[in-house]
């Protein structure tokens, strides 16, 4: 079996207390055959800035391209609110996206039938909801040029910025969301706005093209980003994959995400290219949520979020998607038999911290 290079990053807040539990899980996995990791650890974040002066070291960096895929647990926190805006927490997750060209992001929203209580909408509307966001990541309009505030010299200003996309940047980003659609439900819906934007006439027209010449076996439907968003809340289980821009993906996983509940239980993914010759992808799993300081050190934190995260390294990057499978099926067991963390639990419901939780779900593995 192939031994798996991670790179953990752990990071600050709660990051370290997740990523706890996800070397627990990693090591349990190993042990029983299963996967094969070699783990390695850097640091990101506010304590790299403390202990480098950077938010992410080249040491790390490099690490970082070699692995196969880096975990990274969250970054941030009020006591690096005033450090220099290059060196800012955020800016290690930045450069990492940035440096390993990571293009596609995958939201999955899932929702367990334990928790579809705890959705805002009815629990028929949620109960068993499977969908996979694909968010171009590396695009438009929050890197395009020009993009500024100009002074317009009569007491107004003007702010300019810039949705850009190249055929290139549609098309591989479409190939993820049609692959990935194969190993599901093989239905695509892509999503732009062609009737009030350029960007949108060539996403739909290069979509419809890649459709036709590669993917015809894929079931494939576009949808206005604005009439997707009602959509989502009105009946989300009509959809499987959707693949949209950076600004409208950024919008629509986060409402996406909660149809089914708390940051705690939302992993994500971000993947590069594949290298034409090896296949190899660069890839960076980590949780939706950030570093919850004002609940770290507690030990009450969540960890599914990051062993979700896990999940999806061997699912994507590792093409162990019979395991990943088994993680998932645990921690639907362990919510099924009732055990919950704070953010999940209903009011008056018994708790258990972040450790029980990473133990509960090794024991339901076992
Ligand atoms: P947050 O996601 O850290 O927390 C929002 C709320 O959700 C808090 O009440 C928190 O306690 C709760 N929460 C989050 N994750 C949880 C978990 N696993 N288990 C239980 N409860 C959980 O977002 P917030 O408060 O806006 O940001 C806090 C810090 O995190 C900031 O410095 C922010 O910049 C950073 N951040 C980092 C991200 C990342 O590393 N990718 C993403 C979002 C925020
Ligand atoms: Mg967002």
């Amino acid at each position: 079996m192939a031994t798996h290079k991670l790179l953990l990053l752990a990071g600050d807040g709660i990051g370290p207390e997740v990523m706890a539990e996800v070397k627990r899980v990693a090591a349990w996995l190993d042990q029983a055959g299963l996967a094969s990791f070699a783990i390695e650890e850097d640091l990101v974040g506010g304590c790299a800035y403390d202990a480098h002066g950077a938010a992410i070291s080249e040491d790390a960096m490099v690490r970082a391209k070699a692995a196969d895929a880096v975990l990274l647990g969250a970054v941030g926190g009020p006591k690096w609110a005033s450090v220099p805006y290059e060196a800012r927490p955020e800016a290690g997750l930045l450069r990492l996206r940035k440096d390993l060209q990571l293009f596609a992001n995958l939201r999955p929203a899932i929702c367990y039938p334990a928790l579809a209580d705890a959705s805002s909408l009815k629990r028929e509307v949620v109960e068993g909801l499977d969908i996979l966001i694909v968010r171009e990541l590396t695009g438009g309009v929050y890197f395009g040029e020009p993009k500024t505030i100009m002074d317009l010299g009569n007491g107004q200003k003007r702010a300019i910025d810039t949705q850009v996309y190249d055929t290139y940047e549609i098309e591989r980003i479409a190939a993820v969301a049609f692959e990935l659609a194969r190993t599901r439900r093989n239905k695509v819906t892509s999503s732009e706005k062609h009737n009030v934007m350029k960007s949108g006439v060539l996403w739909k027209e290069v979509v419809t093209a890649l459709h036709e010449r590669a993917y015809k076996d894929v079931e494939l439907e576009h949808n206005l980003a604005d009439s997707l968003a009602m959509q989502l809340v009105r009946w989300p289980k009509q959809y499987d994959v959707i693949v949209t821009d950076n600004l409208f993906g950024d919008i629509l996983s986060d409402i996406a995400a909660m149809l089914t509940g708390s940051l705690g239980m939302l992993p994500s993914a971000s993947l590069g290219a594949a290298d034409p010759v090896t296949g190899k992808r660069a890839a960076l799993y980590e949780p939706v949520h950030g570093s919850a300081p004002d609940i770290a050190g507690k030990g009450i934190a969540n960890p599914i979020a990051m062993i979700g995260s896990l999940a999806m390294a061997l699912r994507y990057s590792f093409n162990q998607g019979e395991v990943a499978d088994r993680i998932d099926q645990a921690i639907a067991g362990v919510l099924a038999s009732g055990k919950r963390t704070g953010d999940i639990a209903g009011p008056g419901t018994e708790t258990i911290g972040t450790q029980d939780m990473g133990k509960a779900i090794i024991a339901e593995l076992d």
